[in-house]
């Protein structure tokens, strides 16, 4: 059980990071951050943030809020984050700042800035990842990168860490959250899980200091016999033509 921590959670008004709060909350002290705070589950172990995390001013305002409130953070998940679903041909250099300043600046940045405060004392922070983070996705590809970035950057920083200093990625699959509405896809990979498991998920792996949290067991199990039959790269393909037809029907409205 995670219990009498101090705890930092971003993404916190809407899916995994909602279910985050309410799983965690009443055992533990925790700072929960989103832009829409009014949306954060209201607890009284729970103090809402509005900030954005998108920028070093609100990530530097985070952690004097959360250092301000709790005295101290054992564990940070760097939750927030979202997607684009789109079929990427334009140059657009805002349209990638914006997706790698929330899904990879924020969490390496809020890493090394805890890091600085905590010195060699032991923390645990987590990074949602996503099953994205192994296998590029058509339509995701943008966002894959940002996911497939994070992973690379764990394995590296992982043997830079002190003893007790836990960094950790979580894998989910596709989850029934705003996210596909935020990224305005109406098709929805399968399979998928609800918010709730991958909060537990999250939940089991901080209380086991799993380096990586894997919230379905199917998508494990498809990896490892990936390795033999590529059925996740079959899977892709397929995917692939879907999304091919479903904007070359777009196009052809737009023409
Ligand atoms: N759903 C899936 O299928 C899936 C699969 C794999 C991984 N993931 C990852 O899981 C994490 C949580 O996503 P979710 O599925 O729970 O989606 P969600 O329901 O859309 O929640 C995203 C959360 O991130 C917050 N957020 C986004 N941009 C932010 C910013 N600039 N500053 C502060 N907060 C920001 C949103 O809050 P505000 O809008 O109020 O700021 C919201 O609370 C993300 O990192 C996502 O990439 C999701």
């Amino acid at each position: 059980m995670v219990k009498g921590k101090r705890i930092v959670i971003t993404g916190a008004s809407s899916g995994i990071g909602s279910e985050l709060c309410k799983a965690l909350a009443g055992e533990n002290t925790i700072v929960a951050v989103a832009r829409r705070a009014e949306r954060i589950p209201v607890h009284g172990t729970i103090t809402p943030l509005s900030i954005d995390v998108s920028n070093k001013a609100g990530m530097d305002r985070l952690l004097d809020e959360a250092y301000r409130i709790l005295g101290d953070v054992d564990i940070f998940i760097s939750n927030a984050g979202f997607a684009y679903y789109e079929k990427w041909q334009d140059a657009d250099w805002e349209h990638m700042d914006s997706i790698f300043k929330t899904n990879v600046y924020a969490p390496i940045y809020g890493l090394q800035a805890l890091r600085a405060r905590k010195g060699s004392a032991p923390f645990q922070y987590i990074i949602t990842a996503s099953a994205m983070s192994f296998y590029g996705m058509p339509g995701y590809a943008l966002y894959s990168g940002t996911k497939f970035a994070l992973r690379g950057f764990a394995e590296g920083m992982r043997y830079e860490l002190e003893p007790g200093q836990h960094l950790q990625l979580v894998y989910p699959i596709a989850t029934l959250t705003e996210f596909f509405s935020v990224a305005q896809s109406k098709h929805l990979p399968w399979p998928r899980q609800r918010a709730v498991t991958v909060a537990q998920a999250i939940v089991r792996g901080i209380e086991h200091k799993k380096n990586h949290i894997f919230p379905s067991p199917m998508y494990r199990f498809m990896q490892g016999v990936s390795r033999i039959i590529p059925i996740i790269p079959i899977y892709m393909k397929i995917e692939g033509r879907k999304f091919k037809k479903e904007f070359s029907k777009t196009e052809a409205v737009h023409d």
